[in-house]
């Protein structure tokens, strides 16, 4: 962990803890995140609600056997009733309910993921995730999930990885030729960064039909979330959209997925083989990274030229979210 953030090691943002389609109507799934035992749970009438999973009862695991009556969970171990915004509902056996509340967390269903905002002191999101056109363009392919990944490391040294750009063509040379940063945007809880990049990519490069010239803008929205856009230049101007969810677990692991959705800009079936393809390099790329995030250590003053790409602004901006 960053000796920096001891007095508050997650940021206060949105995180994605997970996707629409994985949470049926009633369903009760436990959670570990924050450190914490939590519970996430869909009501009957649709809305998805996360609360701290042990019942101040005396203590059940809501998430274990929970059940969902109308708009609340019931505790498996002597049915006490919560609501989603953590009030108690209902003591079966006796007539009043006490006055006790469990701890909720503001959630929202955004681009087919669940969302939490965590704050250290429970204070409410001042800001959104905003939801992304192609997400329900017809014109995209739908945006699939494409790995899961629990790895040893901090949101920290993930975010330096995402916006290192040397790293691009010497880690990931099978992809990237070689990369450069054109722009960044700060506005508050939003960083956007813009570079320039010329492509290997090696799955791609059949009958040379692929430009190997593009740009790419990822949006940060908070540390935990990213949208990537890329664009090649060329004949075909392949649109390829990305997203990148870090959500700490504890004190040293962080589970990383990755969303992709191709823009339809081939004939018919061909653009499920884009899909395919791009997916396969995406994964190849960040199973690179893996080992260098699991074993790597922070450096607070690393050396760093321009080449390196905008690590310190986006340290910089991050910082916000850990106060
Ligand atoms: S522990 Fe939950 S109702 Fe008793
Ligand atoms: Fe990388």
């Amino acid at each position: 962990m960053d000796a920096n953030h001891d007095q508050n090691p997650f940021p206060n943002s949105w995180f994605r803890i997970g996707c629409t389609q994985e949470l049926a109507p009633r369903q009760v799934i436990p959670l570990h995140y924050f450190g914490k035992e939590l519970v996430l749970f869909r009501a009957e009438d649709g809305t998805a609600h996360v609360l701290d999973a042990h019942c101040p009862h005396l203590g059940a695991h809501l998430g274990y056997n929970g059940t969902i009556i109308k708009d609340t969970i019931r505790c498996p171990y002597h049915g006490w009733r919560w609501q989603g915004n953590g009030h108690c509902a209902e003591v079966p056996y006796i007539n009043k309910t006490p006055q006790t509340k469990l701890r909720s967390y503001p959630v929202r269903e955004v681009n087919g993921l669940i969302m939490l905002y965590y704050h250290q002191e429970g204070q409410m999101p001042t800001w959104e995730i905003p939801a992304i056109a192609e997400y329900t363009c017809k014109q995209w392919t739908p945006l699939q999930p494409i790995r899961t990944w629990k790895a040893r490391t901090t949101l920290q040294n993930y975010l330096d990885n995402s916006v290192d750009v040397a790293h691009l063509s010497q880690l990931h040379q099978q992809t990237f030729r070689s990369a450069k940063t054109e722009q960044i945007e700060i506005n508050g809880p939003i960083f956007s960064h813009t570079m320039s990049q010329h492509y290997n990519l090696s799955s791609l490069s059949v009958g040379g039909l692929i430009p190997e010239k593009g740009r790419v803008t990822t949006t940060y929205y908070g540390p935990g979330y990213d949208v990537s856009f890329y664009w090649t230049q060329g004949k075909i101007k392949l649109g390829l959209l990305q997203i990148f969810t870090g959500t700490p677990i504890d004190h040293n692991c962080l589970e990383i997925q990755i969303f992709l959705s191709v823009k339809k800009s081939l004939p018919g079936p061909l653009n499920t083989v884009l899909a395919a393809l791009l997916k396969k390099d995406t994964l190849a790329a960040f199973e690179q990274d893996i080992p260098i995030l699991e074993h790597k250590i922070y450096c607070n003053n690393p050396i760093l030229y321009k080449e390196d790409g905008p690590i310190m602004q986006c340290r910089q901006w991050a910082s916000q979210f850990y106060q």
